[in-house]
């Protein structure tokens, strides 16, 4: 009778980790490459690579400590709110192997270290697992010079072939990532045989990002024809569209790569681009971004206006109208150092309202573009609503200002400013579009 008793308790609560066998480095190694390796492996944001056995016996002291504490790996969106197909936060049975593992000595089992070798060879290209089909950087390295100022350069890079390709995903190219703070890409058509993409400033560096940008237009009179535009920020991968789902890259044109450096006290180089993924079949579905709040649609709506004065915490909202049937693939929100907590939802024309979004403790350091699950439906007339609130006190730790000074929004993204956007991936909705499924 006991002993029935007791394995239905196991069946219903599966056997607990005591009972089994001892863990070792095979139970756990699926959880360092899906959870760590994006961002701790070379060239990438993290100071030092966890792929192997070695890499990783070498730091348990400080993985259990930061795995313990919550702060490794990084993740800031509230689950509650929204889960994401590129959540990579640890679930508590993830969380309590890595901890019972160390404790129990960190035992390397019968793993091989073929496995090991293996996986580094397989993680030699990119985060998308296959080579990019083009890569467009720049010729020669740019020197941030040890001056600890920030800079904002923007790269001009042309392209040219005799198709149109068609993107189904896109990452950052970047031989040196923790220099770079942030980057933006867009792609311009620049058809006209007259316009010489090959001339002009190669790099315009300016320490001031609103200078770059009139500067910039001086120089760019294509600047209309926009075919696509994105960005990257610490911690994002790779942004990859289901089939079907895409971008088309002109056949002639330039890429313009708005490149913030972050300040540095010695000489650092950077070389930057993108890498593209060509689709075998064509895009039947085309992407756009865009971008709600400052530096984009409806920022003179934000109420109240972006002022925030010193010692105060204060809450700001805006609401943006949707003109047509949405299909919402990514959201990315993103403040500066002053950004406490963000909202974004939709209310429909029907007054239902749409999670988009939470990021309840916002730390400027860890940002991502994230992946929704299943697309989301937006319906047409549906008022996306932001609600953000910013702490421009003494106690919020990463307030640039001591004492705290008055910070204002220029729309620009200087760091000293604020911002309070959110950029949306989405494609025209069509019928079933919420039934798709994103994979990671
Ligand atoms: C989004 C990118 C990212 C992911 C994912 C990530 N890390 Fe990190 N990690 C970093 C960066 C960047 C640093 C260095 C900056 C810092 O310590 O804040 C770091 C630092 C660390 C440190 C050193 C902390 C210290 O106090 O010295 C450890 C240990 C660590 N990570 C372990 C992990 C483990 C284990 C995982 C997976 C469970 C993981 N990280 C996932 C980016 C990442």
């Amino acid at each position: 009778m006991k002993r029935i008793f007791l394995l239905s308790f196991f069946i219903l609560f599966g056997i607990p980790e005591s009972f089994s066998q001892k863990i070792t480095f095979k139970d756990v190694e699926p959880i360092f490459a899906a959870k760590c390796v994006a961002c701790h492996r070379p060239g990438d944001a993290a100071p030092f690579s966890l792929i192997t056995y070695q890499d990783i016996s070498k730091k348990l002291t400080t993985i259990k400590k930061v795995v313990a504490s919550g702060y490794m790996p990084p993740w800031q969106a509230d689950n509650h709110y929204r889960q994401f197909a590129n959540d990579r936060s640890l679930t508590d049975s993830e969380k309590q192997r890595i901890l019972s593992w160390i404790d129990d000595k960190a035992s390397k089992g019968n793993y091989s270290d073929k496995s090991d070798a293996t996986k580094q060879a397989l993680l030699g290209v990119t985060a998308y697992n296959r080579k990019p089909d083009l890569t467009l950087k720049i010729d020669s390295s740019f020197i941030i010079e040890g001056d600890n100022k920030e800079r904002f350069v923007v790269f001009k890079i042309p392209f040219e072939s005799d198709q149109l390709r068609h993107i189904e995903a896109i990452e950052l190219y970047s031989n040196n990532k923790k220099v770079v703070h942030h980057i933006n890409y867009g792609f311009y058509d620049v058809a006209d045989p007259l316009v010489d993409i090959r001339s002009g400033d190669w790099a315009i560096n300016t320490t001031d990002d609103s200078e770059s940008s009139t500067k910039l237009r001086q120089h760019t009179d294509f600047k209309r024809k926009m075919a696509y535009y994105t960005g990257w920020i610490p911690g994002t991968s790779v942004e990859s569209y289901p089939k079907d789902f895409g971008w088309i890259l002109p056949k002639r044109g330039v890429v313009l790569l708005t490149a913030h450096y972050s300040p540095s006290a010695v000489d650092e180089s950077s070389i930057v681009g993108v890498n593209l993924f060509f689709r075998k079949d064509n895009v039947k579905r085309e992407v756009k971004a865009i971008s709600l709040g400052s530096g984009g649609i409806g920022e003179r709506d934000i109420n109240p206006p972006l002022f925030l004065l010193p010692n105060d915490v204060s809450r700001h909202t805006l609401q943006v109208q949707t003109r047509e049937d949405q299909s919402v693939m990514f959201v990315w929100p993103h403040m500066h150092f002053l950004g406490k907590e963000f909202y974004a939802y939709a209310v429909t024309p029907q007054k239902d309202t749409i999670k988009l979004v939470h990021i309840p403790k916002w730390d400027f350091r860890w940002q991502e573009l994230y992946k929704v699950k299943q697309l989301i439906k937006v319906p047409k007339g549906s008022v996306i609503h932001l609600d953000c609130t910013y702490d421009n006190t003494a106690d919020n730790p990463f307030n640039p200002n001591n004492p705290p000074q008055t910070v204002v929004s220029y729309g620009d993204m200087n760091s000293k400013n604020e911002m309070m956007t959110l950029l949306m991936i989405y494609s025209a909705y069509q019928e079933g579009d919420e039934n798709l499924v994103l994979d990671q």
